[in-house]
């Protein structure tokens, strides 16, 4: 059977996210993967399209997408904006396959962008201008993604009339969001937040064939860390993740991002819930 998935990806132009768009060609085992890329900055975002595509080839997926540059999440001012060039792209490539005869048959959003907030502070440095943007960005813009995209999706796919289309919400977690770390403090609880959201669209849209995931993608051998060694307040948590990079065993971000999508491939998890790279 053809298989043919549309996936939005936030903070597609580098680190996890450009990883995971990678990991989707090469282990989804889609024969057609359209992809929106999200993120700041149309050159690394057009890069990357260009890469996925010439992956494609080389695997046999043909590969659509479109670039939708100048996305800052934290500015909500222009989030209503954004939102809907994100839908209208996802619209023209759902008409494109359409007219292919390709009809789309998973929508999957991946909420990957995110920041670290100022590690170098405990709770009570910060101040809550701070605390407002940080959870614009990493929490008020995650809902708008979401909604916006379920609306949407359900809309153009209701169970009755598309009983085997799929729809998935991911978030890209952390153990920050199940347990507790000093100087984390905005980052855990915007993570929490994000856990928590995913849950309840489980259960409320449990029985229009949407699942969500929560997935923590471990210690990543890239810049975030690298900011984490630069910033992070707390000298014993400092010692591990440096202990971590000089050994060379912060996880790959390759390995990760495979297991995020043989997780959706397989589609066991249970939705709404929060898997660690490092779970069985
Ligand atoms: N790295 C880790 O060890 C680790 C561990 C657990 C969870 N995670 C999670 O994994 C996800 C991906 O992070 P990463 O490791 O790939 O980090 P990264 O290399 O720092 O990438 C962060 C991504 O978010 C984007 N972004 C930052 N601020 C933005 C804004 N205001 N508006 C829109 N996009 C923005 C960045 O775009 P620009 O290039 O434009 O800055 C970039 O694409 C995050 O949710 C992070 O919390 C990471």
């Amino acid at each position: 059977m053809t298989s043919h998935h549309l996936v939005i990806i936030t903070g597609a132009n580098r680190g996890f996210g450009a990883s995971a768009a990678h990991s989707y060609i090469a282990h989804s085992s889609a024969n057609a993967v359209s992809f929106v890329l999200v993120g700041r900055t149309q050159q690394g975002l057009d890069n990357v399209l260009s890469k996925l595509q010439e992956a494609g080839s080389q695997a046999g997926v043909t590969v659509k997408g479109r670039v939708i540059a100048n996305v800052d999440l934290a500015d909500v001012a222009s989030l209503d904006n954004n939102l809907a060039r994100i839908q209208a792209a996802a619209s023209e490539l759902r008409k494109e396959s359409v007219e292919y005869k390709n009809a789309i048959t998973k929508s999957v959003l991946i909420n990957n962008a995110g920041s670290l907030g100022d590690l170098s502070k405990t709770a009570k440095e910060f101040t809550w201008q701070e605390a407002r943007s940080y959870f614009d960005f990493n929490v008020v813009s995650l809902v708008g993604l979401c909604s916006a995209f379920l609306k949407d999706t359900l809309a153009v796919f209701p169970k009755e009339q598309h009983p085997d289309h799929k729809t998935v919400v991911v978030s890209i977690s952390s153990l920050l969001a199940v347990q507790a770390f000093s100087n984390w403090g905005l980052y855990a609880a915007g993570k929490a937040a994000r856990d928590r959201l995913l849950g309840v669209i489980a259960l409320e849209e449990k029985d229009n064939n949407v699942k969500t995931l929560n997935y923590a993608p471990g210690p990543l051998d890239n810049e975030m860390q690298a900011d984490v060694r630069r910033t992070l307040g707390d000298k014993e948590q400092l010692k591990i993740y440096d202990g971590m990079h000089k050994s060379g065993s912060l996880v790959k971000m390759d390995d990760s991002s495979r297991k995020l999508v043989l997780l959706l491939k397989d589609d066991t998890f249970t939705s709404g819930g929060h898997v660690d790279f490092y779970d069985e």
